[in-house]
């Protein structure tokens, strides 16, 4: 096989209904499914969860639609599309790092990420066995105390061999479709398990209604209380938005290099947001329901969707197909995440260095590996060490716990900030404009966004949010 590659044509999504599910798959994912409802939990429900729909709308669109037409526009990797942007516009080359701050971001979050894959594996794994020894009728788990049913995560996260293996599994599970490429391996495991997923979770969310505490979560969800809307609660909801949204790392300047010019970025960056948005709250009106219907605190960070609900599929009849259909749901979002953080640093080194796509793929891979190895041990034998302990921001965390915090809460924001800025001020207007599909007023109103509120509410989001925590408050 050829090392590298002569510039053949470059690959590209095969319709615009691709790009859209292949989109929507990279943004629905755990950041939907765990961390969303974990962070609402943490961060007193309704302001975190309120403030987070104003991110979205407000911030985080404006800035998937800058991010999809940079890319469109360059049609390579993110710097280099930066980079045409900036050269065309007769600014700085420079600008092109801002898009090498998000390849190293999502490289960071793969790291990371298929640790928790690797995770939803374990629970496939062990609601399938369940399923075999309990049977389709009563809750899962028959005969465990809740203490044994809550004891499996903490027993499975402090089991070196078994979170590293499972990393690797998945991390093998997602090269298998990026080494395909976009039309043949990225777009396919979107366009069949987006729909398998969104059946599921509607399923699901049906069930929690009619059997779970829906008025109790409804309350929690959406009660607005203004005190509870401090400075890092804000922070955690707009790193939550651009998380959930696939921005700030390049992901979506790399899924829109893949788009054709017919298509109108203005509305199909609506159409992945609102899917995006809809999936979280669902997931919210998913979980929280039968986390209430038990008697359960919701305040559980990652226990949340790992142990809590569990217990909670205990006290259900079904209980064990329910929670295998869950985490599958859960598996299947994972996955088209993942591979949208992999396509990101395998499109660059594709794009920087020339190497095939499987050789681009399988160096990301293998640096990933090593990373996520000590992820994935920082919950058990490597929990002592606290890389960045020295930082009130980063007290008391682990490796995964410190890389999570670090992008989410840092590189992500400056990343979208420093492209609002981009996008806003520094490229030739006209050429921006001849991108993004919107016309009158909703032009206008995006224009407002980009150039003012997002970069002001950013810098001020990351102010508020940054220091009380460097300080310790
Ligand atoms: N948006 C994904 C989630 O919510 O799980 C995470 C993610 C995927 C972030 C792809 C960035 C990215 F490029």
């Amino acid at each position: 096989m050829a090392l590298t590659q002569s510039g053949p044509a470059r690959d590209g999504w095969s319709s615009r209904t691709a790009f859209i599910l292949a989109a929507i798959g990279s943004a629905v994912g755990l950041g939907n499914l765990v961390r969303f409802p974990a962070e609402a939990g943490a961060n007193g429900g309704g302001a975190f969860v309120l403030f987070y729909i104003f991110c979205v709308i407000l911030i985080g669109l404006p800035v998937l639609l800058s991010e999809t037409l940079i890319g469109r526009h360059g049609q390579a990797a993110a710097p280099e599309s930066f980079r045409k942007m900036a050269e065309q516009s007769r600014r700085s080359t420079a600008w092109e790092h801002v898009a090498s701050l998000g390849v190293f971001s999502a490289f960071v979050v793969l790291s990371f990420y298929c640790v928790l894959g690797g995770w939803v594996l374990y629970y496939i794994g062990t609601f399938l066995g369940d399923l075999f020894t309990t049977g389709i009728t009563g809750g899962a788990f028959a005969g465990s105390s809740v203490e044994e049913v809550e004891g499996i995560f903490p027993a499975m996260i402090a089991n070196g061999g078994m979170t590293v293996t499972l990393d690797l599994v998945f991390l093998a599970i997602t090269i298998f479709f990026v080494a395909r490429g976009v039309s043949g391996g990225i777009e396919k495991v979107a366009v069949y398990l987006m729909p398998a997923f969104f059946l599921l979770l509607v399923g699901i969310t049906i069930y929690g209604m009619f059997g779970g505490a829906m008025g109790q979560t409804l309350d929690y969800l959406f009660t607005f209380e203004p005190d509870k809307l401090t400075g890092p609660v804000m922070l955690a909801a707009v790193g939550q938005a651009f998380f959930s949204l696939s921005l700030g790392v390049a992901g979506m300047i790399t899924y829109g290099s893949y788009v054709g010019r017919n298509v109108n970025l203005g509305v199909t960056s609506g159409i992945i947001a609102t899917a995006d948005t809809t999936v979280a709250l669902l997931a919210g009106l998913c979980i929280f329901p039968i986390v209430f219907a038990a008697g359960l605190a919701p305040n559980g960070g990652l226990g949340l969707m790992f142990q809590t609900l569990p217990h909670a599929f205990q006290e259900i009849p079904g209980g064990s197909l329910l929670g295998l259909a869950f985490f599958i749901m859960v598996g299947f979002a994972a996955l088209t995440s993942s591979v949208a953080l992999m396509e990101v640093p395998t499109a660059w080194v594709i794009d920087r260095f020339r190497f095939t796509r499987p050789i681009a793929a399988g160096m990301v891979t293998f640096f990933a590996a090593i990373i996520g190895i000590l992820s994935a041990l920082s919950t058990g034998s490597l929990a002592w060490f606290h890389p960045l302990g020295f930082l009130p921001m980063f007290e008391g965390m682990g490796v995964l716990d410190t890389l999570d915090t670090f992008t989410g809460k840092i590189t992500l924001p400056v990343g979208a900030l420093l492209t609002s800025i981009f996008v806003g001020w520094i490229a030739n207007k006209r050429l921006v404009d001849s991108e993004n599909g919107l016309g009158g007023g909703l032009h206008l109103f995006w224009r407002f966004l980009v150039c003012w509120l997002c970069p002001i509410a950013l810098i001020a989001i990351l102010l508020v949010g940054i220091f009380p925590s460097i300080l310790g408050q």
